[in-house]
This record gives structure tokens, sequence and C-alpha cells, in this order.
């Protein structure tokens, strides 16, 4: 092999990669998921060493530069650099400038030089994605190296989102994850281009964000879990914690309050906050829809004020969602002036509102989106209305409905969901009146009933997130089940080398790649 080195470098300084090495990496050996827009093969392979630089082209890459390297010297043990003055050869170049969509790329592999070309800062780290996934899969784990060699087959790529919004969503009131747990995930959908993570932070069973004007919400609100478990919270700090780990990868978190039902937790910390002056029980059940907020009281606005200021506060993104689902124990005609109210007060923030699709039934504030998960009427009304629609139908979002009947973990009101009906759908022609224009993007949503651990986790998440992510990134002309179906097979070494519990189904054996 190192001979083969050697002859390639000479040879390939001269006329540039006619001769490839049969031990040399191939396009079609790699799985791209999701599928970018245009990719070319080219000849000839670019191989990482410890003289490989990383080099930016503007000042504002610098973070991203630090990032990427860090990341290959962190498997590779060598110690790449980033640097500003262009080398001669065997760099990685990082660009801006690029006139394409916020999040378009163009990623150019070449034997004396790799370019990663960006229309932003966030295009060239989601090029960076690309890369990584034509990078052996020992990228994957600390110290990946011993005694590898890090070659890339040359392409050329252009590639841009479909969607804007690419999401999923975790409850971690249901039962809690902790801050590691969070950045885990994290780093998975960065993989994927995925760019909002959705934090489900207060429901029945437990209240997990600390609000300091309301103490007791975590001191008590915050103190099970379903099954009666410790729960857990994050403090303040904690959530800076995560919101700065996720913007380093692109990924922008949306805090969620569940309001006015799935609001035990809360009921039970106050007891102002009950139509009865009552405090309930903690709940440790997996109900749903038996609470509600008082409508009536203005100390419930002044809750609500005081939580979204908190959580604005913490919350660089332009999102807080407010629920508003499954509560069947608050009259509409209370329902909607409530649902109204709360929008105006998290406009005065100047954020933006998300809420499951029952937030139809009220006017909705110009900058609304309704998330579609249960009823089309209900995200049409959204539409009509003139709102955009975050999609995320249980029938095949949901990432807690259980793949097949012999699924030991998870639920299945919804539907069971195995891997190809997770994939084989399109978000523009879902439901008549849904068109793309109306669409703000696709989240698949992991609800927590029945998941205790993050091995449990991700055995219900994975391989389902990829495909949503494909669905939400590619173009829909370009998706094909057998096309993915070979690249998820071909990708399941990478899940391999990054540790992931996936769910090995049957349709991944099924005429499996020899
Ligand atoms: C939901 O699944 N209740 C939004």
């Amino acid at each position: 092999m190192m001979k083969c080195n050697l002859l390639k470098l000479s040879v390939l300084l001269l006329i540039g990669g006619l001769f490839a090495c049969d031990s040399d990496p191939k396009l079609s050996e790699k799985a791209l998921i999701p599928l970018p827009e245009k990719v070319v093969e080219q000849n000839g392979v670019f191989t990482i060493d410890e003289n490989t630089k990383v080099f930016i082209d503007r000042p504002e890459l610098e973070g991203v530069g630090v990032f990427f390297s860090k990341f290959i010297n962190h498997s590779t043990g060598f110690n790449i650099q980033v640097v500003t003055e262009k080398p001669e050869s065997d760099y990685i170049a990082l660009e801006l400038g690029l006139d394409a969509p916020d999040e378009g790329y163009g990623l150019d592999v070449r034997p004396d030089v790799i370019r990663i070309k960006g229309a932003s800062t966030e295009g060239v780290f989601r090029g960076f994605q690309t890369l990584r996934q034509l990078m052996p899969v020992a990228i994957e784990k600390e110290g990946g190296f011993e005694g590898g060699s890090w070659k890339i087959p040359g392409v050329k790529i252009e590639d841009a989102p479909e969607y804007a919004y690419r999401g999923s969503m975790l409850d971690v009131a249901r039962h809690f994850f902790g801050v590691e747990d969070i950045k885990r995930y994290i780093d998975l959908m960065s993989l994927y281009k995925m760019n909002y993570l959705h934090l489900h932070l207060a429901d029945d069973q437990g209240w997990r964000i600390e609000i300091k004007s309301w103490p007791k919400l975590t001191e008590i609100g915050g103190s099970t879990a379903v099954g009666g478990g410790e729960g857990g919270f994050y403090t303040q700090e904690d959530y800076k914690e995560i919101v700065a780990y996720a913007q380093e990868r692109f990924i922008t978190i949306v805090p969620e309050i569940d309001m006015p039902g799935h609001t035990n937790a809360a009921l039970a910390s106050y007891p102002e906050l009950n139509c009865n002056g009552e405090a309930p029980e903690l709940y440790t059940g997996i109900e749903v829809g038996f609470s509600t907020l008082c409508t009536d009281k203005e100390i419930t606005y002044q809750f609500i004020d005081d939580v979204v200021r908190e959580l604005v506060e913490l919350t660089p993104g332009p999102y807080i969602h407010i629920g508003g689902d499954e509560s069947h124990v608050t009259p509409l005609e209370k329902y909607i002036p409530f649902i109204e109210q709360v929008q105006d007060i998290v406009n005065s923030y100047d954020k933006r509102v998300i809420g499951w699709d029952e937030i139809a039934h009220a006017a909705l504030r110009p900058s609304a989106t309704a998330q579609y998960w249960s009823k089309a009427e209900n995200a049409k009304m959204a539409v009509d209305q003139g709102a955009k629609v975050l999609i995320s139908p249980a029938t095949k979002a949901y990432l807690d409905m259980q793949y097949d009947s012999t699924t030991q973990l998870g639920l299945h009101w919804a539907a069971y969901i195995e891997l190809d009906s997770a994939y084989l759908w399109d978000p523009a022609e879902l439901e008549e009146g849904i068109s793309k224009d109306d669409i703000l993007g696709v989240e698949a949503p992991l609800w927590t009933e029945t998941i205790t651990t993050m091995n449990e986790l991700e055995y219900m998440v994975f391989p389902r997130l990829i495909g949503i992510a494909e669905i939400a990134w590619t173009k829909p002309g370009l998706r094909e089940w057998d096309d993915y179906k070979s690249r998820l097979i071909k990708h399941e070494e990478r899940l391999k080398a990054l540790g992931v519990n996936y769910y090995s189904s049957p349709l991944l054996k099924k005429g499996k790649a020899k």
C-alpha cells in the first residue's frame, strides 16, 4: 500500500488521478444521507495526513474551522491546524460566498485540495457533514486511526435543503434525560444536517426547566416521572450549556411549555393555578387530557408571562412552543382566548409561537406555526389563516410508535411504523390543501412514556430519524426507497462506529448488498 501511495503521489502531481489504487475508497462504497442534490464522481482521492491544513478564507469561519480540525484530530491523532494563508496543496478550504440558499454548499474533493464553499457558515457546516460521510467510518471513534489511512474519494457535490426546518423533539417530561444525553442526541442529529431540537420541557408528569421566579415548579413538579422515578430538571446553567452546544452545531433549541392542558406538574406545584385553589397530587401515569391551567385567573397569565420571559432569556432561537394539544378539560370557549393571549405574551418578547395543530381553533397571530400531528382539518385551518405548518404526522413521524407488533418498547396508538413507512411519504403530498409553500419543515418527535434510557431512546429513534432527515433535506424527486435502503445498509457500519443502539430491521437484511 505504501508503494501505491508513493507512486500515486508522484503521478497525481503530474496528471491528477489517472492511476487509482485498488485499495482506494470508491464513491460507490459510501453512503450519503441525506442524499445531496447533485453528486458527480471525480478521479483521484484526497488523503488526510498530519500535514493537512484547514484553510479559512474569512475570519467568521474560524469557529467551524476549529470545530472540524478538532473533529478530525480526535480520531486521527493528527494535529491539524486552521490557517488563514492558503497552503500550496494538501488542505481543506472553507469558503463563503456561494450563490445558493442559506444552508447550501458545494463540496469538491480533488487529490490536492478539498473545497467546501457555503452560502453561509451554516452551509459550510452542512457541507462538512457530507465530507464526514465520505471519510472512513473510523473517523467516528476517538483514536480510530490505528494505522489506518484517511482517504476520501474524488467527488463534486452541489446541495441545498428542501425545507428550512428539519427537526426532532424529545419529551424530557415523561422521563428526564440529562445534559450529556441531550448533547449526544444533538451530535447524532447534526450528522444528518438537522437544525432544530424541540425540547418538551413540561407535562403532567414533570416540569424540567428551572424558573427562578416560580421555584416550586422544579422542586415539586420536577421531582418525579412516569412510573414514579426520581425525575430531574435542567438548571438554567444546564440549559444554557445545551443551547450553546447546539449552536456550535448549527442546531436551534425550541423550548416547549405545554398549556393549558398537560400541566399537572405545574398545578401540583402551585395551588393558585387551579380554579379550585387546590393542588392535585403529582401524576406518574400515562393518561392524557385531564389537566388544565385555570384560564379565568389573572395569576395564570402572570405565571405564563414569567415563564416565557425567563425562557426567552435562555433562547437565542426564534421560537417558543406553547403546546396546546389535548386540552380535553378546557372548554373551547375558554381555550380559544387563552391561546390568543398566550400568543400575544410570546410575541411581546419578540418570539414566534409554535403550537400543536389544535391551536388553529384560535385566531393565529401572523408569525405563528401549527405543528400538524393529528388532525388534517386543524392543519388546514392554520393554512387558511395564512400560518405555516410544521409537519409531524403521528402515523409517519412519531418515533415512539412501535416498528411492528413485536417491538418491546413504545406504543402503537397511531400506527406501527416500519422503516419503509417512515420514509415513504412526502410532506407536500400528505394532505390536500397543504402544499410546499405552506410548510415550514418536518419534525420527528419522540414521546417517552415507555423510554427510560438513552439505549432505549436510540433503539426507537434510529434509523427512522435518518429517513425523516432525508425527507426534510432531499428533493422528493430524488428520493427512492430501494436506493435509500441500500445507502442505509452501508451506513450501518457508521452507526456501529458511533455506538448507536439502532433497530436492525428485517428490511435491512433482505437483499443486503454483498
Ligand atoms: C401529541 O402527541 N399530543 C402532540
